[in-house]
Parts: C-alpha cells; sequence; structure tokens
C-alpha cells in the first residue's frame, strides 16, 4: 500500500510537470516525460518537426493488388531538424522530392514489428516533401478480397485497417498516436467501384472512377482509412447514414435505424459532436475484428446484422470513440486503456439511457466475466493486466487485450460510484472540451483527475486505490460487481434444464443476447450429445442468425462433439473472418485429436478468406502442432 501510494504521487508529480498535451511537438518535455511518454512504435521524428498537411494522390490496382502514387507532407520546420525519419512497412519508395528538388533518400532495413525508417534530408525552410511509393506483398493494413469473398460475389473489394501500427504499410507517415495532420485526398478506382474513407465522403457512385477527399480536422496515422468496392448509400437521419454492398444494404439500413438518436444520446452525455457526418461502412464478412472508428466513418463487420437490431451496441461503443479515442486521443499504445476504457464505460452509458438500467447491467456484469477470463488467461500477477502496459520492444497487437476494455471501463464505474454520477459526469465533459484534438498520457489523465475531481480528497484515494489499477495486476479488490436480477433467472433456468426439468417458455421468450450468451457460457463444458440435441431441438441454435450466440455455440458443439452443428460451423467459418470469433473456434478443435484434424482441414480451406493479421494468430493456434 506504502509502495503505491508513493508511486502515485511519483506519477503525478511527473505528470504535473509536463503540460504538453497538444497536439504536436514534445520539445517541452523533461527527460523523465520522455521516458514516461515515448512512443516506442515509431521511428519517426515528426514529434520535433511539424506535420501539417498530408496529401494524397493514389491509384488502386486491384490486379497487381498494389496502392500506388504520390504522398505529400506539408511540413513546418521550426527547430531545423536536418532529417525527416518517416515509417514504412513492406513499402517500395521510386523517388523523393523536396520543395520541387529530386532528393537522395535511405530506407534502412526493416526492424521486427516497426518496419523501415526512410530518411530524408530536409533543407532549412523547406516545406513540401512528395514522395512517390508502391505498396508491397506484405502490406498487413490492406485486404484484398476477390468477388468470391465478398457479400455480393459480383465485384472485388479492398479495405483498410490502420490500427495499431499498420497505416505506414499503405501510407509513408509518422505512424505514432500522438501525431496529428489533416489530409486530403485524391483517389482513383476501376470503373464501377466506389472509394471511401475516414474523411467527407461521395454518397453516389462517380463517372471518372476518381475520388476527392477532405479532412480538414487534424487525425493520427492509425485512424487513417480507405475502402473500394461496389458500394451502396442509404441516408438514416440528415447527419447519419449507412454504406454497404447493394445486397445487403436494406438489412443494414434496418438494422441502424437508431443511429442518429445514438449520436443525440451520446451529446447529451458529454458534449457535441465534432466530426460532421457520422455513417457507418457494413464490409463484407472477413473484415478482421468488430469495428474500426474510422473519422466520420465507422468500418464495421456485417456479423452485427442479426436482423433483429440485438447487436447494434457496438456501434454505441465505435460512434463514443468520436470522443475517446478520435478527440482525445492515447499518447502511445501503453496507454491504449485511455481510448478502448473510456470508450467502453461511454459506451454503457449510451445503453442505458437508450435501453434502461435493468438492459445495461447485464452488459456490466459480462465485462466483469470478461475480465476475469482475459486475467485467467494473461496470468493474475502478468504485468500485461495493468492498465498502464509496457510494450518496448513487442508487437503492440500482444498487449492490447480485454485488460484495456474491461479493467479500464470497471475503474471508471468505480469513479461514478465512488463520486457519483453528477460529478463524474461533468468531470468527463470537462475533460473532452479540455483535451479535444490532443493526445494524452496515463500520467496526465491521472493529474488531470487528481486537479479536477479527487482534489487530493484522501477519503476517496483510499476508496479508489488507483496504483492497484493502473500499475498494478489482476482484478483490484475494489472493483465493481453486481449479479444482475435478470442473469439470476438465466441461472436457474440454466439448473433447471441441468436436472432435466424443461424450462417453461415464458421465461426465455423475452431473452436479450446477454442472457442468453450468459445462460450458455456457464454450461458445463461440455455437454452430453443428447443435451445438446435438447437445447438445439428448444431454441434452434444451430441456425441462430446472432453471430455472438452462434459463436459460443459452436464452441460447445466442437468439445461435446455435436456433429448436427457442423454444417452451419463451417459455413460460418467459411466466410467470417472475424478474429474475436474464429480465434476461440480453432482454439477448441486444437483440443482433440478428431478437432485438431478438423481444423487443420478447414483452416487450409479458408485461410485465404482471413485478413493477413487473422492468418498471423491463425497460424500460430493452428499450424504450431
Ligand atoms: N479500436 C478498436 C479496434 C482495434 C483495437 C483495432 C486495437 C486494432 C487494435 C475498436 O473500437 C473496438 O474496440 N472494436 C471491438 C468492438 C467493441 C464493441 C468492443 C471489436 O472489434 O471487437
Ligand atoms: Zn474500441
Amino acid at each position: 500500500m506504502i509502495k503505491h501510494t508513493y508511486f502515485f504521487l511519483f506519477a503525478i508529480l511527473i505528470a504535473a510537470s509536463c503540460d504538453n498535451t497538444n497536439t504536436g511537438g514534445n520539445s517541452n518535455k523533461t527527460s523523465k516525460d520522455s521516458v514516461m511518454s515515448k512512443d516506442v512504435h515509431t521511428q519517426s521524428n515528426a514529434d520535433s518537426i511539424g506535420m501539417k498537411h498530408l496529401d494524397l494522390d493514389i491509384k488502386v490496382d486491384f490486379d497487381a493488388k498494389k496502392i500506388s502514387g504520390r504522398a505529400s507532407w506539408t511540413i513546418e520546420n521550426k527547430n531545423n531538424v536536418k532529417e525527416l525519419k518517416l515509417d514504412t512497412y513492406d513499402m517500395s519508395i521510386d523517388s523523393v522530392f523536396v520543395d520541387g528538388q529530386h532528393t537522395v533518400f535511405r530506407l534502412d532495413s526493416p526492424v521486427k514489428y516497426l518496419g523501415s525508417a526512410l530518411h530524408i534530408p530536409i533543407p532549412a525552410n523547406s516545406h513540401f516533401i512528395d514522395i512517390y511509393y508502391k505498396t508491397g506483398k506484405n502490406a498487413i493494413a490492406l485486404q484484398w478480397l476477390d468477388p468470391q469473398q465478398t457479400h455480393d460475389k459480383k465485384h472485388p473489394f479492398l479495405y483498410t485497417q490502420s490500427e495499431s501500427i499498420y497505416a505506414r504499410s499503405w501510407i509513408p507517415c509518422p505512424d505514432g498516436s500522438g501525431i496529428r495532420f489533416t489530409y486530403s485526398a485524391r483517389v482513383e478506382v476501376p470503373k464501377g467501384l466506389m472509394a471511401l474513407m475516414s474523411a467527407t465522403n461521395p454518397q453516389q457512385l462517380n463517372d471518372s472512377s476518381v475520388y476527392h477527399f477532405n479532412m480538414e480536422i487534424p487525425v493520427p496515422a492509425y485512424l487513417m482509412a480507405l475502402a473500394v468496392g461496389d458500394i451502396a448509400f442509404k441516408s438514416i437521419d440528415e447527419r447519419t447514414g449507412v454504406y454497404a454492398e447493394p445486397g445487403m444494404i436494406a438489412k443494414a439500413r434496418y438494422e441502424f435505424e437508431d443511429v442518429g438518436k445514438m449520436v443525440s444520446t451520446a451529446e447529451q452525455l458529454y458534449g457535441p459532436y465534432r466530426w460532421g457526418r457520422y455513417d457507418v461502412l457494413v464490409l463484407p464478412p472477413g473484415f478482421p475484428i468488430g469495428g474500426m472508428e474510422n473519422p466520420r466513418l465507422t468500418f464495421c463487420t456485417p456479423t452485427i446484422i442479426a436482423g433483429d437490431r440485438s447487436l447494434v451496441n457496438l456501434i454505441a461503443h465505435e460512434l463514443a470513440h468520436s470522443w475517446s479515442g478520435n478527440l482525445v486521443t492515447n499518447a502511445t499504445w501503453n496507454d491504449f486503456w485511455l481510448n478502448e476504457g473510456f470508450t467502453n464505460y461511454f459506451e454503457r452509458r449510451i445503453t442505458e439511457a437508450m435501453m434502461g438500467k435493468s438492459f445495461v447491467d447485464m452488459s456490466w456484469a459480462q465485462s466483469y466475466e470478461d475480465l476475469q477470463v482475459a486475467v485467467n488467461e494473461l496470468g493474475k500477477d502478468n504485468k500485461d493486466t495493468w492498465l498502464k502496459l509496457d510494450l518496448k520492444g513487442r508487437d503492440p497487437d500482444d498487449g492490447l487485450t480485454d485488460i484495456a476494455y474491461e479493467k479500464g471501463s470497471n475503474f471508471l464505474k468505480l469513479l461514478e460510484n465512488t463520486v457519483g454520477r453528477e460529478k463524474m459526469d461533468s468531470f468527463l465533459r470537462k475533460y473532452f472540451d479540455e483535451h479535444a484534438f490532443k493526445t494524452i498520457t496515463t500520467e496526465q489523465f491521472l493529474a488531470y483527475l487528481n486537479e479536477n475531481l479527487i482534489k487530493g480528497d484522501t477519503a476517496i484515494l483510499n476508496k479508489l486505490d488507483i496504483n492497484a489499477w493502473v500499475y498494478g495486476p489482476g482484478i483490484p479488490a475494489n472493483c465493481p460487481h453486481v449479479i444482475p436480477e435478470r442473469f439470476k433467472v438465466a441461472d436457474s433456468a440454466r439448473d433447471h434444464f441441468l436436472k432435466g426439468k424443461p424450462i417453461a417458455k415464458e421465461i426465455t421468450s423475452a431473452w436479450s443476447t446477454y442472457e442468453w450468451l450468459h445462460f450458455l457460457r456457464n454450461m458445463p463444458k461440455p455437454l452430453s450429445f443428447a443435451q445438446m440435441n435438447q437445447l438445439d431441438n428448444a431454441y434452434h441454435f444451430t441456425k441462430t442468425g446472432n453471430s455472438e450466440i452462434a459463436d459460443v455455440w459452436f464452441v460447445m458443439a466442437v468439445a461435446a462433439d455435436y456433429t448436427p452443428a457442423f454444417p452451419a460451423m463451417e459455413q460460418f467459418l467459411g466466410s467470417v473472418g472475424r478474429r474475436k470469433f474464429i480465434e476461440p473456434l480453432y482454439s477448441e478443435m486444437m483440443k482433440t485429436a478428431k478437432g485438431k484434424e478438423m481444423a487443420k482441414r478447414l483452416y487450409a480451406k479458408y485461410k485465404m478468406n482471413y485478413h493477413p493479421l487473422a492468418q498471423v494468430s491463425l497460424d500460430k493456434i493452428v499450424l504450431k502442432n
């Protein structure tokens, strides 16, 4: 305890001496600050040079599976730095011009995870850097889909996923979340396809096959995004709408009916939405994650289109990032909880306002269960279970786990419980206002928290035990945890079933996804074939259109060797690329000899449908033995 208190004071002192929450350079920092907030995942020195604007002029070539063109940076080299270093990954650099002059550059050999630094000599007073480049075969941000891999199966599709450090594989850039810039772009695509970016977007196909984009608000590189395909648009209200392949657009429009209302609900909580439009793009099923908060245009998986609007909370999450993450940005990936923990808390506040307390209580309870699972998987003493991470020398993706989401959001919930909702909300609103379009480290946040909310109150400090959360492992003893009434009903239904008694229809008829997941996830594993069969006959899990339920069910089916579910499971694995679903499923198969054979067969067949990043983690699961 004493050790914790000292560490906390130390952190506050360091952070307080550092007022660099600004968008640009860190030249005012003391050396201690730099140690605490240095971004170890970029090789760029752009933080000591002002990177003002990026102008992209690129062509998307589906035959060669390449993006090629020019990235032009406008810089303001106030400190007279002699050389600009940018991040690149598996990219060929054809030529570089500085203020129109052809310039000799150097491209380093690749560093593990980080790629190759591009060195460009810059004379004093230079302003414009033009880089002509092509993406490589291993451009990890890009997924090129053949028509067969799309929903409509008629046209090819391309999308990017830049978070965390993959923007550098399609744009030579300063790829650190602490560096922001505005951008404009001209994108040439094959005839008949539409291009969209994290910027002002077209709503119609354009005959010239050339699209122009503008993002006049500075954003970090991880929010750079591009999608190209056969895409249609439907409006929801005056500032929200949905994009999807034509065969998907009607379903998507139905599912997202409440998105406009979500934006105004979020605004009522924490202040104005500052990005203009808010649209959602539904991607083909291979998209490796659930959603990505690309500014103005959330990218999302089609697996949330359940037909009954039951999984739209994912959109509330990506929308909430328009405040936590896109407006106030984690300074480095070590501070990832400032993006995701805040966003999960904010998401649940939107959900509570729209769906009521008894509903959101289930989300909080599931969060606690997810936190337990994450801590068990990582080990309760693992430093990756601290909120403040230490990812030096590592692949950032290895450390970006559920801890940031669930330990982070529960820490904020504890804060709310301790100071009261009213104070919590005015604090958060002020936090977003005062840090808008800036980056922030964990230490700066803790200093701000103390100055503006805790104000040195020792009773509150003792209740919170901040160090146990931020610089300590596992689940702190004061973690909020309530068992919602609606879960108690699901628990007794499960007990009933396990004792061989029937469950009355009225009990389950109004269950939400949360109740079903809670009911299934806490079943003993494996169930007998007869029990699986009984459940399937009663609730038709094998045929469910709800991907969250399907996924848990298929894992149970593998464990129980419940073969009637296998054809549906194979179909699921053949199209869906969302890592959260397919990784646990392959892992479960790998537990038995029969399952292993099935995993290897299915993976060989469907590997090419998965995103390069998903292939990396699945190779580790399926090919290791
Ligand atoms: N920003 C994340 C996605 C991300 C995180 C990409 C880290 C790369 C590295 C996004 O907002 C997110 O959290 N998506 C979740 C959905 C959410 C409801 C928890 C997902 O994709 O599952
Ligand atoms: Zn998120």
